[in-house]
């Protein structure tokens, strides 16, 4: 059954005040709620509606007197007073064969949930939409020695415990916890004096990781207060970190329940990319709590609402503590990777969708990244001033509502007089905007034309143009900047831009800063790529002029035979030996276009990508890389070693990231000598884990990756990361069997979502291994989704995109990859999640 935005009425019944009591226990938990209700006043009807699913009713009462409610498909009705009252329901529910991972379920033997967006219902009846909001009161009664839940503590004691909530709140922001942990404590005095207890509550033997996320979650408390003027607004801030969950963390207020993976870090078992992500994670889920929370919103079409903005803000954050530079290219880069794919397939869908089948299918990197962009572009056209008053106004006005796009668009036109109507199309409309580059020169004027036009998508066929902020400066041909950086705003189909005074044709670098999420189109010559790597003083434009390099190359190499261009070598090699540049930059300069970004770039180009052929062209870039390089290479690997304790923060880890790149590339041209010997030296995750890598990718390193599954095998996060490199690192026709072996090792446990993840989103971001001639990563993937389906349809449906890109593919490729989504989608009980997915992927 499809929900469709414009079907949205108000709820008949709001809730004032909700009391929950949970009985503990593994297999049969009784779940007593005593829910007051009022009729709302704006409601159009007055059917009593509850959600519900998998529930055992024992009893239900209204206002004291026992009711017998008709059990309907998803949920209850009984006739209900017109006036307010107390529904009283008892329930029991099985948290033990709670596989999904969603409602109430157990993990380790801890009690833990998950409630967004719709797992409230299966813990007890209620009104589970974000547009209801209401206080809870929580009674835990279990022998466990730890019970948490949101809000406030209130009364403990032996086998019991009490929360208050005093913020009103939608169901799906609801936690419980419960189970034998431990705390690494820390305290927040927020800006206007408040003394906020904070918890990191973990399983004993995980203490010693700790320390990180602690001090991120006071980094963030900080940030949020100096850039936002928001405040925490509770006396304590739990996060409890759980093995079995499906994404990386949720907000639920008060108690953020996390990933293990997305916690918990110390030096010997987590990267330098896993302490940065955890940095951002916390962020993230503490800054929910004004931009989620507090202020929530009304529907689920509107998620981008909260996530969009929250992504923004981790994104500011992470900037801000670290380099805005380096991150920004990284979002770029994530935004093409995986944004950009799903806008180009048949699953790309607007920033706030119009309907859905499954809500958790929609949590995506286009609600989430591109909702950040739009976030970003809007920043960019109001100005920070406008932006920040924009945004107190938002909180002022909407604290404690359930609101909508419009009304967050609305908080900018009124704050900066601004019309948005026709910046609201970028929340409607699906698909990447292409923006095509002329430029003309004559007289002294120099006129850049920009035209955009965005392809059709899945029910979209036409497209109205978007305003797309274009940031641009102007480079003289000696390379200073004559113009600094300006933003063109394009709203029309095609527009032309004039400069006047300039003394000599200039060069100009456009799409700064990767000012809007669009595909520049864009005469380039090689000489003024290389032009800009050098010169152009904005860092994300440096790299990218590296980048198109890069791509203009292998594109000849994949469909021209030709070889590594000594011209961009060359260039790369002065960039990379810049030292005023910074490492991490650097680092990034060195990352070649993914493979999966080539055969997106092949597939318009009108020929079917070959991904054997693609995978063959970049390794051979690297090596005309590593040949060509070799000294300066070795050089950057010897100089930027750290000689002092490992520390995670940006500096340290920007250098481990060059001499880690550098490795990379020296080991395919001189073997593994360099990599054994910072294997066996490595004291921190980050040098053994890279070293090992580089080893599997020559066909070496057996004896390590022996010795790393004896020293990790009690660390199941170091092992995830064990799994997954082999795949990764797996030559193309040997990824399929060497993820089968992995399925059959005695620690792959499947039913965990990090460790399948850890093998399977592996082999399918191992694109030539993953389409392979003979299809048999197809058959093994279907087959696994096949056998997680049943268990855990939220995990599965989220794997199924492994194949989205299928009609890309050459005949033999796409006969096999529909041979293996029919199989699926004709399989008897599929989930609804994953049967939708496959259905949008197979429909035409
Ligand atoms: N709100 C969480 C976050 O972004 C993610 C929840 C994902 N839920 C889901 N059903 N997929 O931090
Ligand atoms: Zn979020």
């Amino acid at each position: 059954r499809t929900v469709y935005l414009r079907d949205y009425t108000p709820p008949a019944y709001l809730v004032d005040e909700v009391r929950l009591t949970f009985r503990l226990a593994p297999h049969a938990t009784r779940v007593l709620s005593e829910i007051r209700f009022r009729p709302n006043p704006d409601a159009t009807g007055r059917d009593f509606f509850l959600h519900g699913e998998g529930l055992k009713l024992i009893s239900a009462h209204i206002n004291g007197a026992q009711v017998t409610p008709e059990l309907i498909e998803g949920g209850l009705t009984l006739d209900a007073p017109d006036a307010s009252f107390t529904f009283e329901a008892e329930v029991e529910i099985d948290p033990e064969n709670n596989t999904a991972l969603e409602g109430l379920y157990r993990s380790n033997g801890m009690y833990c949930t998950q409630c967004e967006a719709e797992g409230f219902r299966k813990i007890t009846f209620y009104p589970d939409r974000p547009d209801v909001m209401a206080p809870f009161h929580v009674r835990i009664e279990s022998d466990l020695p730890v019970l948490l839940s949101n809000g406030n503590p209130g009364a403990s004691g032996e086998g019991f415990a009490e929360w208050s909530d005093p913020w009103p709140k939608p169901a799906y922001l609801f936690a419980l916890v419960a189970g034998d942990l431990v705390a690494h404590s820390g305290s927040f005095t927020t800006m206007s004096g408040r003394d906020v207890a904070l918890n990191l509550w973990v399983r004993e033997a995980d203490i010693d990781k700790c320390a990180f996320g602690m001090e991120a979650l006071k980094k963030s408390m900080t940030w949020d207060e100096e850039v936002y003027g928001r405040e925490y607004d509770l006396d304590v801030f739990n996060i409890v970190a759980v093995d079995d969950f499906n994404m990386g963390a949720m907000e639920n207020k008060g108690l953020n329940i996390f990933n293990s993976s997305a916690v918990l870090a110390s030096p010997a078992t987590a990267t330098d990319a896993d302490f940065e992500r955890i940095e951002a994670i916390i962020a993230h889920e503490y800054f929910h709590n004004w931009t989620g929370n507090r202020v929530t919103c009304r529907d689920w079409f509107q998620l981008c609402l909260k996530e969009g903005l929250t992504v923004f803000r981790d994104q500011q954050f992470t900037g801000d503590m670290r380099s805005h530079a380096v991150k920004r290219i990284d979002d770029a880069m994530l935004l093409r990777a995986a944004q950009f794919r799903e806008d180009n397939g048949p699953l790309a869908h607007p920033v706030r969708p119009e309907s859905f089948v499954e809500i958790n299918n929609f949590y995506t990197v286009t609600v989430y990244e591109k909702g950040a962009e739009i976030v970003g572009m809007l920043r960019r056209l109001v100005g920070d001033e406008g932006y920040g008053k924009a945004l107190d106004l938002y909180f002022e006005r909407h604290d404690g509502q359930a609101v909508t796009i419009e009304d967050w668009l609305r908080a900018f036109e009124d704050a900066t007089g601004r019309d948005l109507s026709q910046f609201a199309r970028w929340y409607s409309q699906a698909g990447t905007p292409r923006v095509h580059v002329a430029e003309d020169w004559s007289e002294g004027r120099y006129t850049l034309t920009l035209r955009q036009e965005t392809p059709p998508t899945p029910g979209q066929p036409d497209k109205q143009p978007v305003v797309i902020p274009v940031a641009v400066g102007l480079l003289n041909p000696n390379g200073d900047e004559v113009v600094p950086t300006q933003v063109l705003e394009l709203n029309e189909a095609e527009q032309s831009f004039a400069f006047d005074g300039l003394s000599a044709r200039p060069v100009p670098s456009i799409l700064r800063g990767f000012s809007a999420p669009v595909i520049l189109r864009q005469e380039q010559s090689d000489e003024t790529r290389a032009f800009l790597l050098a010169h152009d003083t904005d860092p994300f434009n440096k790299w990218e002029a590296g980048r198109d390099l890069a791509r203009t190359n292998l594109m000849a190499m994949i469909q021209d035979g030709t070889g590594p261009d000594a011209g961009y070598i060359d260039a790369l090699g002065r960039g990379i030996a810049d030292e005023t540049l910074d490492p991490a930059f650097r680092a990034q300069l060195l990352a070649l276009p993914g493979e999966d970004e080539l055969a997106q770039a092949i597939f318009e180009t009108g020929h079917a990508p070959d991904p054997t052929a693609i995978h063959e062209a970049r390794e051979a870039l690297r090596h005309g890389i590593a040949d060509r390089l070799g000294d300066v290479l070795s050089r950057l690997y010897d100089t930027h070693q750290i000689t002092g304790p490992y520390s995670p923060e940006a500096a340290d880890a920007g250098r481990r990231s060059l001499t880690n790149a550098a490795l990379s590339l020296l080991s395919l041209t001189q073997g593994g000598d360099r990599a054994r010997a910072q294997y066996r030296a490595a004291d921190n995750m980050t040098q053994q884990i890279a070293a090992l890598g580089g080893l599997l990718r020559i066909g070496e390193g057996e004896a390590e990756l022996k010795a790393f599954e004896d020293q990790w095998s009690h660390e199941r996060l170091v092992m995830n990361k064990w799994f997954g490199l082999q795949v990764a690192a797996s030559a193309p026709r040997d990824a399929a069997a060497t993820a089968e072996a992995l399925t059959a090792h005695p620690a792959f446990d499947w039913k965990n979502p990090n460790r399948f993840r850890a093998v399977f989103g592996a082999l399918s971001g191992n694109a030539a291994g993953f389409h392979a001639p003979s299809g048999a990563s197809y058959r093994l993937l279907a087959d696994w989704l096949l056998k997680l389906d049943p268990l855990n349809p939220q995990t599965t449906a989220r794997m199924t995109q492994a194949f989205s890109t299928w009609k890309r593919y050459d005949a033999d490729r796409k006969t096999l990859i529909r041979a293996e989504l029919e199989r699926i989608a004709s399989t008897e009980g599929l989930s609804r999640d994953t049967s939708e997915m496959i259905g949008r992927m197979l429909a035409d």
